[in-house]
């Protein structure tokens, strides 16, 4: 790593891993961040595993020339798909993924009535069946994919009517039933207030974003790489459309 080589990548498919982000900004608020958001070529959860892999490819390697001193895959579908060969590829870099916080549910609750809210693709892919393994056990684990909600948190309705209406149907059978639920897809958090709203605000809400943030400190540590001084924010998309930009700062600061 050359010394300039100071900034953190975090990237998603869209304005998902501002729910990252945040909790990122707030434990490291020295360091220099830029967010990568893919909204051109989003939802990602809905496409093969090769698709995926290829499009975090080609925006990760259109983030690398920046300066990268850690890439934060602030996005559980691109993990899934792309963390094990990006490791590979990258070996010398600090790359963090992210993955459906089904631990911290399954400490906060043990045997617990557990739901996982994912992208389609997360929930298919071998390394949720791997978590899964380690938990079904103890716990009762319902996945409930929310397919059409990415589509509704990156045109900044994530808790319209509509949101509501949507996970109203999704999660009918599931209402009362529930102790936690899982936000096993970053875009989630943007739509926990219509998600409280259809199960009640006694069930818990539980992602993995803070867990990621500290995972990073903890490497950066590790590496002595923590920054001092004053921090950045650098946000930018794929998508031309100028709204994505607007909305990804309310996000950040919601
Ligand atoms: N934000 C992504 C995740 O955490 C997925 C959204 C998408 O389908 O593009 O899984």
């Amino acid at each position: 790593m050359n010394r300039k080589d100071d900034l953190i990548a975090v990237f998603d498919s869209g304005v998902g891993g501002i729910s990252v982000l945040r909790h990122l900004v707030k434990l490291l608020p020295a360091e220099r961040f830029l967010y990568f958001g893919d909204s051109a070529n989003a939802p990602y959860g809905t496409r093969s595993r090769e698709e995926v892999e290829k499009l975090t490819f080609a925006a990760v390697e259109s983030l690398l020339p920046r300066g990268l001193k850690a890439l934060v895959v602030a996005c559980n579908t691109a993990t899934s798909a792309a963390i094990d060969s990006l490791r590979s590829a990258y070996p010398d870099l600090i790359i963090v993924g992210i993955e459906p916080a089904l631990k911290l549910a399954a400490d906060h609750f043990p045997g617990g009535r557990i739901g996982v809210m994912a992208t389609p693709m997360t929930l298919a892919e071998e390394k949720f069946s791997h978590l899964l393994s380690r938990y079904h056990r103890d716990s009762e684990i319902y996945k409930l994919p929310a397919p059409g909600l990415v589509e509704l948190v990156e045109a900044g309705a994530g808790n319209s009517p509509q949101a509501e209406a949507l996970l109203r149907k999704l999660l009918a059978p599931y209402v009362g039933k529930l102790d936690a639920v899982v936000l096993g897809c970053t875009h989630y958090p943007f739509a926990a207030k219509a998600l409280s709203r259809v199960l009640g605000p006694e069930v818990a809400l539980l992602d993995g974003g803070e867990g990621t943030a500290r995972e990073t400190c903890r490497r950066l540590e590790q590496a002595d790489l923590l920054r001092q001084g004053a921090g950045e924010i650098i946000i930018e998309n794929s998508s031309r459309e100028p709204a994505l930009k607007a909305l990804s700062l309310t996000l950040l600061n919601s």
